[in-house]
């Protein structure tokens, strides 16, 4: 089957640039959305067709859409930064297309090949290249997803979908900037087990976890942390980030059990720390680990990381039986560390050793 070329349909009517720019001075976390967006349509036979870079709008849904009643539908998370020479480039966007893929695999979806991913995102970003924050850490949010559009309600893999991507600005997620924050050790509701769907991004996953998130919130604390479903005791992620633990040059993250999310940030961090001198490690690390390490001082920080809210100091936990202040409550100089040195390399401050920066 041939790769459909993205037709472009600009807007003839966008927003001007006083509208866009009040919203770039204070854009927060998917609030606001670009001008324009793509679509590229599956068909059970025909494969990917009809790819077009359209003006932002609503979508007309049928009542008996397979996705509003069976949620097939999977999403992704990457960002466009302005460059120092005020070009604008992606961060590793082949890693998205190809998790993007692992999710469509498990959740019996059509893969859309790398080079459409990356096209579809690239022609989105250089339409509405004047949303791309012009400073700082300040970037352009892309959220490429697929979902069902066959109607009925028979429960099997549809026959056809819908690929997309949407562009929204991006300041800091949590807002207030790099401030701690205070964690839930979630031990009454699991996120995912092995053998399900917690490695993939797809929509259900976020859903069960709202109830833990209130949870979370009604005990005072910003997210929740996942246990392992089985012993509820091991460390796997956060509801839209991984976590790491530092022991003073050792970092340490939980291994990828197939129950989470492998994570961008993550795996580059991984290599970013050990280029920074650091030991950087996947490992397991329980509850008990955790507050016992932190108490006889071994465990110095404890961050978590991730696209949208890049690496956000952990300050406090809180579970049914304990609660204790991760070391002095403030963000750590590791930390610190590696998050300028990611935010500098995305940024277009440090050198691209990797080859991580897809330039448009
Ligand atoms: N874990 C979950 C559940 C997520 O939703 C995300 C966000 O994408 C992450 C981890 C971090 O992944 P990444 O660094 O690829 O954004
Ligand atoms: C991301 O970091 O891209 C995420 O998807 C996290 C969250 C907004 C769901």
């Amino acid at each position: 089957m041939t790769t459909p070329t993205i037709e472009l349909k600009p807007s003839s009517n966008p927003l001007s640039d006083a509208e866009r720019e009040a919203i770039l001075a204070s854009p927060g976390f998917g609030r606001h959305f670009t001008d324009h967006m793509v679509t590229i349509k599956w068909t059970e036979g025909r494969g990917w067709h009809d790819a077009e870079l359209v003006p932002y709008a609503p979508l007309s849904i049928d009542p008996a859409n397979m996705t509003l009643h069976y949620a097939q539908t999977i999403f992704e998370g990457m960002k466009a930064y302005r460059q120092p020479d005020g070009t604008v480039a992606t961060f590793r966007p082949e890693a998205n297309a190809e998790r993007f893929q692992a999710s469509a695999r498990r959740m019996a979806m059509p893969e859309l090949p790398t080079e459409l991913f990356i096209e579809a995102c690239d022609a989105l970003i250089k339409q509405d290249s004047a949303w791309v924050p012009s400073s700082g850490e300040a970037s352009l949010y892309l959220r490429p997803f697929m979902f069902a559009t066959e109607v009925g309600l028979g429960v099997r893999p549809a026959n056809e979908f819908l690929f997309m991507v949407i562009a929204s600005p991006a300041g800091a997620y949590f807002a207030g900037g790099v401030k701690p924050v205070s964690v839930w050790l979630s031990e009454e509701y699991v996120r995912a087990v092995k053998g399900g769907t917690g490695a993939a991004k797809t929509g259900g996953n976020y859903a069960a976890s709202l109830v833990a998130q209130a949870q979370a919130a009604a005990h005072g604390c910003d997210q929740v942390v996942w246990l392992d479903a089985v012993e509820h005791r091991w460390i796997e992620e956060m509801g839209g980030m991984n976590l790491y633990f530092v022991y003073g040059d050792r970092i340490v993250t939980p291994e990828l059990t197939g129950s989470l999310l492998p994570g961008i940030t993550r795996d580059s961090l991984l290599t970013i720390a050990r280029d920074l001198g650091y030991t950087a490690e996947e490992g397991r690390i329980s509850t008990e680990d955790w507050k016992r390490d932190n108490e006889n001082g071994t465990l110095t920080e404890v961050f978590a990381c991730g696209t949208a809210a890049v690496i956000t100091p952990v300050g406090s936990v809180k579970s049914d039986k304990a609660s204790w202040t991760q070391g002095d409550g403030e963000p750590g100089e590791v930390t610190m560390k590696l998050r300028k040195a990611l935010l500098d390399l995305q940024t277009g401050h440090r050198a691209d050793t990797h080859g991580w920066m897809h330039p448009l």
